[in-house]
Parts: C-alpha cells; structure tokens; sequence
C-alpha cells in the first residue's frame, strides 16, 4: 500500500474498529514482561558464546589532532592480550543518528575527547581493560581548539522563515516579549550501554548488537566492513533503551565486527558507562531567542525564534529546535533561523525528541512570560493562539488536539484560570505555584514490512527486523494481529530484532509503532481476503473470533493443515504535502521551591496528549511517564559539563550525570485525549514516545515562577540559578 490513507470513513472508524475483539487498545502487559523481570531475556553483551574474547576500546585524550602512532608492543605482552586493533575505520565514527550520512572525520584524526581510536582484545575483559589503560598512543595535537559554542563564529542553517516584518509588528504591538534561554547538553544515558558481540564464520558475520534501526544499521555496517549485506545478520531482539543513542551504529559495533573478522573467534565489546557518555553523540547544547508580539486580546502578530545549536565541523545535523515553532501558533509576521557553532565535543545527533525537547520548553516559557503581559491565563493565551492552518505554507493539520489536550489537562490538574501573579503561597520554608506549557512533536512514519503467518494449528507468527527498545512493541504488534485475526494475545508469537526478517522501520523519531503496527495490519487485511474466500463470505464480512468464524468454521478447519502467510507492506507517502501532522498535548506542575537553597522539587504533574488511536493504555502511558520524567531532568538537572581546558565532558558518568531517581518524580498523571488520525497512518495512530517531553520543563520553570517570582532563562533550574 502506498501513500496514507485519508480518512476512510466519515465517521473516521476504520477496519480495525469493526473487530470489536478487546484485543488492541488494552492495558494488556508486555508479553516478553517476565522475561524481562526474571532476567531471562538476552541483552547483546549476555549471549555465551565458546570462545568469546572481549575487547575493551581506546579512547582519545586530545580534542583536536591526529593519531600519529599506536604501539601495540606496549600491551602485547600482558597477561591474556591477543590484539591491538587499530584500524582506521573504527576512528571513521559511525553516522550516528545521521541516518546515511558518510562519517565526517577522516580516519585517524581526532575530533573530540573520548573518540575511541582502537581496541584492545584480551582473554577476558579485566584483562582487556587493564591493558587498554596501557596502549601507547602518540597524538599531534592541534592548538586552534574551540569548545565554546559561544566563542565561534556560527554558520548559518539553510531553511529559515521570513515572513511579514516581525520588527514592526514587534514595535507596534502593545504587548512584546524578547527573551533568550539556554539549554544544556543532553545524554540520552540508555539504561543499557551500548554492547555487540561478534561471530564471523569465514563467509557470514553475526553481530547480536544494541540497536534501534536495525534496517538501517545493517546497510550502515555491511557499508564499513566492506561486506554484502547478505553476509550479515544483525540480532537484537531486546534493547535497555535507546533514546536515539543506538539509531546508527556507533563504534562497539563496528570494533567487535572487524576483531572478529579479523581472529576467527568471537569478540564482545560493552562500552563501559563513561565511554557512552563521552562518545555517543549528544544533543546540542541552545541558545534561542524568541520574539512575540500580540494585540490586546493576546493573540500573536509577531512570531520570531532564532537559535543557535553546535556540532563537529562537517557534521550536517543540527538539533532541530525550531520543529514545532514552525505550525504551534499563529503570528503573521514570523521570523525563524538556525546556526550552527562548529566545535569539538562529541558529535551532536537525535537525543529523545530532538528539536522539541528543548525548543518547546524554551517557547512555552517565552509564552508564560507573554501571559503575565497580556494579563491573560497562560491556558486561555494558548487557546487563542490555535491557528486553523500552518500559519507559513497553509496546510491544514491532519488532525489536532491541543485545545482539548488543553482544557481537559486543565480539568483533570484541578487548573485555577485567571491571571496569576507570582508568591501566592508558602508553606513553612517552601514557595508553591503551578505552571503549565503546551506539547508538540511533529508527526513522522517510516516504510515497514512485517510477514504475519497463520499457522496450522491456529496460532499466528509476526516475524520484523523491528525493534522493541522497552516501548512495548512486542505487545502492540500481538494485539493488532490478535485483532484483527480474532485470537488472543496468547496466540500470538512475536519475533523481533533479527535482520533474517522482513524489514521493519526501526524504532526512532516515534515512528515504530504506527508503522509497525501499519504493516501487520495490511498483512492481516491481505491474509482475511484469503480467510473470507474460503469461508464463503465477504472480507468485510468476515467476523473472526477466538480462533473461529463466528457461527461458522475454526481457524485450524480453514487452514486444513497447512500455514498462510502474507507480508505487509506499508510505504506512507509524503503526508507533508498535504497536512501538518503531529501530536499535541498539555503539561500542568505543580513545584514546591525553598526559599532559602533554592532547592525545586516537582510535587504533580498533568500530562494531557493527543497521539491518535492509542495501541495500548499501559505501555502508551508509561511512554507517558517516561518522557515527562525527562520534563524533570530537562527542567531541573540534567546537563552535559565540559572541561573549559581540554574539552573533556566532565559529568561522564551516572553520578554526575544527573537524571531524576525515584524521590524527583513525583505521581504523574496522564490523559488521554481521543484521537482518530486517518492521515497520520493506516491505523490512525501517531507517535506518542516523545510527545511526553516537548514542553515539560517549561511548564516545570513556569510552575517555579509562579511559586517564588524567580524568571530562570537557563536551563537546567539548579538552585543557584533560582536562588
Ligand atoms: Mo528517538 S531520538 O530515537 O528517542
């Protein structure tokens, strides 16, 4: 099937809703669950191989320079070494998260600290470890250094919007905001670190790795080993999340494959936590700027959002923090435009929500301040500022909830409207307020295929490549199929994770489930037409339930013995030239600050969203939770710290690195805000696994505000800036 499907009925139900089986979009649990919790299901790094040696990288202790010579003598002869891997390509850093593009530093040049520039093979990994502290490296380093995004010349970002005159619109407007915020770095910090193992046969490489795009990562790797991708099979069937961390392959991967090609045994690579920090990408520390202006009645005629991003010299992406700017409200007079500041940290690629994770905070924030000046209730000022079109190109929205996300979050928060004003309530030694922001994440799909097989014995396989980094993919697919084949999730088997089957999207850029769950739903349409035939009736028709027609033959009878299997294929078109799709949502806090540390701590939090046909109550709302609790750590913590001498990241670790624990979050509630989207998919469903992120911390600054009058435009909110 190709292009999106309009919507296919007027009263936007759709084949899906006919079922009626209970089977999609309940709080069913994650079938690979006690798996899980029973530590049964293998990570990369926990297959037991024979004869598995383990490697442990090197990494680079210069920013700037080049690699002029690797002594392997150096660590030879230490107990249980066996290699000294040094080939260039594990200096070619993986196109991490920029999907096909070509590594941007030449082989053996050194781009930032902490770039793994070899590996060392051992018998065992203490061993391994041990003589990776002793390689002999020699560098040429260079001096013209930056680390600074502020102390570089920025390039200008192609794809700006100039529209109207935002300066006049800004002077004549009786209500104007100029305000600039920052925010720091991001880790994505997966739970898991990134870990391959593998095993080359002579002919056939099989690499068990920690990867979401394993469509993707297997052209990615066949590419830099020089082999033909029929001589590769990626595994991973179980991922301790990615973020966008595992989105590209990054150098564990690629340094296990070619130590194992190279010594004909298999190889292991786990990165230890530091390194994860230090060389998988991050996101781009921001600076923005945003101007609006509004009449009397708040509604925007001026529009302005600038910011400036930074990544390696050469790297072309750029965290896309004006995503959401760009449709979110109206404002005829618009001004938006990027710029990159080339320096030398980590490469910056997609950290969860890139682009609204920290554009949409820093924007909800510039509205609550815009609020105060109108004199208007934040919620009421949004409201007013819903445009019926994208204000720029004029195409209408495939579907939109934010002003039901809006007014529902605000009932369920318990929202006082009317204007506020800041110091309202103390309580002992702490301030109270409440604050609130909108959410926004562009809308994406990507092309998937899943074969779903009914078995003889009535039972279905779903076989993918797809991924299931902790989202709860196995089970969104079991309960599609189950649907629309009338079985229970029960009889339903899931594979996952192995590039042996048809090529799933990958999980990244909350596209996986909705196309995921697209491609099993035309294999099972495909696979009804052939049911419907041979029980006599039309496809439309035909009603399965609990392995039988209703009131007619079994499944099993159906099948007489033998299996059918159909292939979905899902190919969306270019939904962009005719809608503006997204989800939306609402965040409401409520912080208690201290008045004499400055201390914030977040006491309730309202999340409303509307994310199209919801797959799953529980797992929907544990993405949720996740992502509002990455509000938290946005909003008060997390921050990648750089050394200002060499450049090193500082914080490399989860002690320092600071994500909220389980005292920072506090209950959390979620909304769910019906929603059909009949464009956004073929079963109208959207992403919903970062939507829970883009806005959060700004209605987490705006609560602080609201409780001890201090306007914060950094981020994070540590105590020393509200003090
Ligand atoms: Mo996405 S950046 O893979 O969370």
């Amino acid at each position: 099937m190709s292009a999106y499907l309009k919507q296919d009925e007027p009263d936007n139900v759709n084949r899906l809703d006919h079922m009626r089986q209970g089977v999609l979009g309940t709080d069913a649990s994650r079938i690979e669950g006690l798996l899980k919790v029973t530590g049964t299901a293998p990570y990369a790094a926990e297959y037991q191989l024979d004869d598995c040696l383990e490697g442990v990288l090197v990494t680079a202790t210069i920013s700037k320079g080049e690699v002029t010579a690797i002594d392997a003598d150096s660590v030879l002869s230490m107990p249980g070494v066996v290699a000294v891997i040094d080939d260039p390509s594990l200096t070619a850093r993986a196109a991490q998260g920029t999907a096909g593009e070509a590594p941007a530093q030449p082989a053996r040049e050194v781009g930032y600290f902490g770039q793994p520039i070899a590996l060392v093979v051992a018998e065992s990994f203490e061993q391994a470890r041990d003589a990776s502290k002793h390689l002999k490296v020699s560098y040429r380093a260079d001096d013209d250094v930056a680390f600074d995004p502020e102390a570089v010349e920025a390039e200008p970002q192609d794809g700006a919007t100039s529209q109207g005159d935002l300066a006049h619109a800004m002077k004549e407007a009786p209500f104007s905001v100029d305000v600039t915020y920052t925010t720091e770095g991001h880790s994505s910090a997966a739970m898991e670190p990134h870990a391959a193992i593998a095993q080359w046969d002579g002919d056939t490489l099989t690499v068990y790795a920690s990867l979401q795009m394993l469509n993707y990562n297997i052209s990615e790797l066949a590419d830099s080993l020089g082999l033909d991708e029929d001589k590769l099979r990626l595994v991973s069937r179980y991922v301790g999340g990615g973020f966008g961390s595992k989105l590209g392959v990054s150098e564990e991967t690629v340094a296990a494959s070619v130590a194992a090609m190279e010594l004909g045994r298999p190889v292991r690579v786990a990165m230890l936590r530091q390194q994860v920090l230090q060389c998988i990408m991050r996101r781009s520390e921001t600076r923005q700027r945003f101007r609006l202006a509004a009449g009397e009645d708040g509604k925007l005629t001026g529009f302005g959002h600038e910011a400036r991003v930074s990544n390696l010299p050469g790297e072309s992406f750029a965290e896309p923090v004006l995503q959401s700017s760009h449709f979110l409200y109206a404002g005829e007079n618009r001004e938006l435009s990027m710029e990159v500041a080339r320096i030398h940290r980590m490469t910056a690629g997609s950290v969860r929500a890139p682009g609204e994770a920290v554009g949409m905070p820093a924007l909800e924030c510039a509205m609550d301040v815009l609020a105060e000046k109108c004199g208007l209730d934040p919620v009421e000022l949004r409201l007013r500022n819903i445009p019926d079109r994208h204000p720029a190109n004029g195409t209408p929205f495939s579907s939109h909830k934010l002003a039901e996300c809006l007014k529902q979050g605000a009932e369920a928060f318990g929202w006082d409207s009317g204007p506020r004003s800041p110091r309202h309530t103390r309580e002992g030694e702490w301030w109270v307020g409440t604050g609130m922001a909108s959410a926004a994440r562009v809308h994406n799909v990507g092309e998937a295929k899943a074969r779903v097989t009914l078995k003889a014995d009535g039972t279905a396989l779903v076989e993918t490549d797809m991924t299931d980094i902790g989202t709860g993919t196995y089970t969104i697919l079991a309960q599609t199929v189950g649907e629309m084949l009338g079985l229970p999730v029960a009889k339903v088997l899931v594979e996952l994770g192995d590039t042996h089957h048809p090529r799933g999207p990958g999980s990244g850029g909350s596209w996986g489930a909705a196309s995921i769950c697209s491609a099993a739903y035309l294999a099972c349409l495909a696979l009804r037409e052939t049911l419907a035939k041979r029980a006599d009736v039309a496809e439309e028709k035909l009603e399965l339930k609990d392995g039988a027609v209703v009131g007619g033959a079994s499944l099993i009878d159906l099948l007489d013995g033998r299996d059918l299997a159909e292939e979905g294929h899902y190919e969306p078109g270019d939904i962009a030239d005719d809608f503006t799709a997204s989800g939306f949502g609402a965040f409401f806090a409520r912080v208690r600050v201290n008045r004499f540390t400055g201390e914030t701590r977040v006491e309730h939090m309202t999340g409303a969203f509307g994310f199209g046909r919801v797959l799953n109550t529980k797992t929907a709302r544990s993405q949720c939770l996740g992502g509002m609790t990455w509000s938290i750590g946005a909003a008060l913590t997390e921050a990648m710290l750089f050394d200002p001498v060499d450049g090193h990241l500082a914080n490399c670790d989860l002690a320092e690195y600071h994500v909220p624990v389980n005292r920072d979050v506090p209950d959390l509630d979620v909304v769910f805000v019906e929603e059909r989207d009949g464009a956004a998919s073929p079963i109208q469903a959207k992403g919903i696994g970062e939507l829970g992120m883009c806005g959060g911390a700004g209605a987490i600054a705006n609560a602080i505000y609201n409780a001890c009058g201090a306007r914060v435009f950094e981020f994070p909110m540590t105590p020393d800036k509200v003090l």
